[in-house]
């Protein structure tokens, strides 16, 4: 166990903005999103950084396509990935976007560091230059016969470049690197593919070039805008700039160096080679590991859009939401390995771990609960000796699943906790509630039996939460437990701590089973309909008009902002999910319209006091101001 650490800075690649996500992108940031959940539960400070890769030339190539500048494209397709993320309920805590500018000065800095340093030279590249990978293919790739290059990673043609380029000294890391890897062996991971970076490495390494003429969108090298920095150079240093690199020192040092960056097999040598080549020469401390997963196929090749073969999250979102999608993912392959996504595989996963083991064991025991108990268990009989397994089994299942969660063996640790959920299934079997329910005289015993159950079950539900965090929530909800209160630190969590004060809810669907036709069939996506309301139902919101006096984001959060507001009879406070479309500055004075009769919400520890308005565009949120001069406390209706 990672015994005394305080942070955990984990990473996903950031993801090409010349085309919409698919599962391949999705799979990336869900594992992330596991692992970061599992380290808040830890009681750690867990940063948590995506976002998009949006300069070179395949993003050009794909605007030119569009008939759209780079960074039009650009900014449509950074709303279906936020959007995505929002809807699979990621909980990322800044989404870097490679055009931003601290992102481009940091870039910038480092590159002229390196250059007065003496590790970046100007140079002549010639060579082969693959636009789907943005690689220079090595010397060894061979000539096919018409004399074109095939790029040996996506089997696209290349283009022949020759121009004048910056180079960075690779070569002189070659020693320092291999030194590095036999001193950190689990720096790379699965295990498997450190060997392949070190046979790669110990083959020699070139210098690479680092900076392009001919292509026009990316960071100009300062001194000599025009040369734009290759757009491998720029990507990785995200991982610094996203967390504060030249713009907040603070934040910086407190997750420097990342404990993990998460990638697929694909780009292993950019994050096992370059990069920490580039962190050497920067003299920055290097991550702890990077590990490679592996990747989803569809008709056994790797999903991806030129091949036509990509399967929208949103097919299985709409109908069955985003918990079923998070756990068939990270429970049916190891991290490490390739998986092949086939419908059945999907529904024969989901019917049987989450309808029938986990949701079954939900409803049947809520269902008992209100039955013999109308929702309230009170007088529990005492633990007799064939009750404690269920307990002690807990506490070692707890202890394996951290161990596996640690070593990012996800799937291990959904194993672990659904051999615990057989075994709660087997208790009740063994114990009969159901026989014991007909005499009045084991009502104690019965009850007892239930207890074991529920306080199972509530285990289950916290350890299942990275996975399935809304899931999750309800099963806690249905058992009375306070959700508003984020577990401290998991190590705490004990199976006798649940106390049944609270009327244990009715039992409701938690995974309905999926019919492989209805699946089959599933509609593109489902227009949500609105039921009628009545205009007293309407004359219950008090919408009215309100000024802005102060706004400032909320500290931790990228989209949210605490805003002070005059509704004409008072001052109020309000939070608002509007920051990444509005600054606070922008917000000042303005007015706008709030319903001024909800019920106060905290939100990320910020008490709400109202709520304002929005057109919520794709994600965004657009909110409508008042450009004639409304005094604040008007009515809106
Ligand atoms: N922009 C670069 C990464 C720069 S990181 C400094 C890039 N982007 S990408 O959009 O092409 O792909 C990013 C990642 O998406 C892959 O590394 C991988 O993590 C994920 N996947 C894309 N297709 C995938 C599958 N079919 N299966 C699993 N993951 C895949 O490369």
């Amino acid at each position: 166990m990672k015994e005394g650490k305080k942070t955990f800075y984990v990473t996903t690649p950031i993801y090409y903005v010349n085309d919409v996500p698919h599962i391949g992108h999705a799979y990336t940031t869900i594992i992330a999103d596991a692992i970061a959940r599992f380290e808040r539960m830890m009681g750690r400070k867990v940063f948590f950084l995506t976002g998009t890769d949006e300069h070179g030339q395949k993003v050009q190539k794909a605007a030119e396509q569009k008939g759209l500048s780079p960074k039009e494209l650009a900014d449509r397709v950074v709303v279906n990935y936020k959007k995505l993320w929002k809807d699979l309920n990621i909980s990322y805590d800044f989404f870097i976007r490679t055009t931003q500018e601290n992102h481009e000065k940091g870039v910038q800095e480092i590159f002229m560091k390196l250059k007065e340093k003496g590790d970046i030279y100007k140079g002549i590249y010639k060579g082969w230059y693959c636009i789907s990978c943005e690689n220079f293919l090595s010397e060894d790739v061979p000539l096919n016969e018409d004399g074109t290059k095939t790029c040996p990673d996506c089997g696209k043609l290349t283009e022949i470049v020759e121009e004048e380029c910056y180079f960075f000294k690779l070569s002189k890391y070659q020693r320092p690197l291999l030194d590095f890897y036999s001193k950190n062996p689990n720096f790379v991971r699965p295990k498997g593919r450190m060997n392949e970076v070190v046979s790669f490495v110990k083959r020699g390494l070139k210098d690479l070039s680092i900076t392009r003429t001919t292509v026009k969108w990316g960071i100009p090298v300062p001194d000599d805008p025009k040369h734009t920095i290759y757009v491998w150079f720029d990507a990785l240093h995200n991982y610094l700039t996203g967390i504060g690199y030249g713009w907040n020192e603070d934040l910086f040092h407190k997750f420097w160096p990342a404990d993990l960056h998460l990638i697929g097999k694909d780009i292993l040598r950019f994050h096992a080679i370059y990069w920490p080549a580039f962190l050497m020469a920067a003299g920055l401390p290097l991550p702890e590991v990077v590990y490679g997963h592996g990747w989803w196929l569809k008709d056994e090749t790797k999903m991806s859009k030129s091949k036509g073969n990509v399967l929208d999250p949103y097919l299985i979102i709409n109908t069955f939401g985003a918990d079923p999608l998070r756990y068939f993912l990270l429970r049916e392959i190891p991290i490490g390995q390739d998986g092949n996504f086939s419908h059945q595989g999907f529904l024969h996963r989901v019917n049987s771990d989450l309808a029938n083991d986990l949701g079954n064991l939900v409803s049947r025991t809520l269902t008992m609960v209100h039955k013999y108990f109308d929702g309230e268990i009170k007088e529990i009989g005492e633990e007799e000796e064939k009750d404690r397994e269920l307990e002690n089994e807990f506490e070692n299942l707890k202890n394996n699943y951290i161990q596996l969660f640690e070593e990012y063996a996800i799937s291990r640790a959904l194993e672990e906790i659904w051999r615990y959920i057989n075994l709660i299934n087997k208790y009740l079997a063994e114990n009969e509630p159901w026989k014991l329910a007909k005499e009045n005289k084991n009502r104690q015993r019965l009850a007892r039996i239930l207890y074991q159950v529920l306080a199972g079950l509530r285990g289950v539900a916290y350890l299942i939460y990275p996975v399935m965090p809304v899931s999750s929530k309800k099963i806690l909800e249905f058992l009375g437990e306070n959700v508003e209160v984020e577990l401290e630190n998991l190590l705490d969590l004990k199976f006798s701590d649940f106390k049944p004060v609270k009327k244990i809810a009715k039992p409701e669907v938690l995974f309905p089973r999926i019919d492989l036709k209805d699946f089959l069939e599933m509609p593109e996506k489902k227009e949500e309909k609105m039921e009628q309301i009545t205009f007293d139902e309407f004359k219950k919101m008090d919408l009215r008009v309100a000024e802005i006096l102060k706004a400032e984001r909320v500290e931790g959060t990228e989209k949210l902002l605490k805003l002070e507001i005059d509704i004409g009879t008072e001052k109020r406070q309000i939070v608002a999910g509007v920051a990444d479309v509005y600054p606070p500055e922008k917000l000042i004075g303005k007015k706008i319209i709030v319903v001024a009769n909800l019920k106060p919400a905290v939100i990320r520890g910020v008490e709400s006091q109202g709520m304002l308005l929005a057109a919520d565009l794709e994600g965004k949120p657009i909110i409508p101001f008042f450009e004639e001069d409304v005094p604040p406390g008007t009515k809106v209706r």
